[in-house]
């Protein structure tokens, strides 16, 4: 059975003293409360936090993912932080594809496919983001969209075992940080579509295996909606996951 995943991407929130007494906080509950590992919960503080980070969760449930990694091996790209510098910290999740990344620093599905690329060649769990914009849904686009973008950076794997590496996350981007969410039933029917993708090009058994979360202003309030559909294997949280205990009724949604 697929586990139910939710990911905090912390994005550029959170100091050292924030990050630090957050995880160290969320450590105390979940052993208070007996929270267990049925769900599994991944933390994705920024790069200067995630040593430090994985010293206070070592031996927890709690795992860590970056939240960027560069599509060069290694070498003379000032300001970058490469898959390997990350493996040896212990890390081995990132996210990738983020629609700010894709937006902000101009990550094409060119730079992606690198990014997949090096992030497999370290043995990394993706969470690979994928979405339409507002007006590519009122032109009933989304589909086609979400289609392009899996066509041109994840499906270009083409081992089982690499396509086992990842976790999709379907994030509308009018609904990322606008208090709009997708319904269930928008989310639900576009994550049986990405799975039925999956199904047609890599077989069922993998694509059934493989967790599609949600993300888009996903709260306390809506999670459990969201959480209850099918197809919906967890959800990506940004703002929500900043507070404690907004996030803790999120995992336990
Ligand atoms: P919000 O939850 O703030 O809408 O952000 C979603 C997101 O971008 C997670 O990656």
């Amino acid at each position: 059975m697929k586990k139910k995943i939710v990911i905090a991407n912390w994005k550029m929130n959170h100091d050292f003293y924030e990050t630090t007494s957050f995880l160290r906080n969320l450590l105390k509950i979940f052993f208070e409360k007996k929270i267990n590992n049925k769900k599994k919960v991944i933390i994705a503080p920024s790069f200067p936090f995630l040593h430090i980070s994985n010293q206070i969760l070592q031996g927890s449930s709690l795992s860590l993912a970056a939240q960027n990694i560069c599509q060069m091996e290694n070498g003379s790209y000032t300001g970058e932080v490469s898959a390997s510098m990350l493996r040896s910290i212990g890390i081995h999740k990132v996210i990738l594809g983020h629609s700010e990344r894709r937006k902000y620093f101009s990550e094409t599905n060119d730079i992606l496919l690198k990014k997949i690329k090096i992030a497999l060649k370290y043995g990394f769990h993706i969470i690979f983001c994928i979405g339409e914009t507002a007006l590519e849904r009122e032109k009933n686009e989304q589909f086609l969209i979400v289609k392009k973008q899996l066509e041109e950076t994840v499906f270009h794997c083409s081992s089982l075992e690499e396509i086992s590496y990842f976790i999709i996350a379907y994030e509308p981007i009018w609904a990322i940080g606008t208090g709009k969410t997708a319904t269930s039933e928008e989310a639900q029917t576009m994550h049986r579509y990405i799975r039925s993708l999956f199904i047609d090009k890599y077989g069922e058994k993998v694509s059934q295996k493989m967790s599609i979360l949600y993300g888009g202003s996903i709260n306390d309030l809506n999670a459990r909606n969201l959480f209850s559909q099918e197809d919906i294997d967890g959800g990506l949280v940004g703002n929500s996951s900043l507070e404690i205990e907004k996030f803790l009724k999120i995992i336990q949604s």
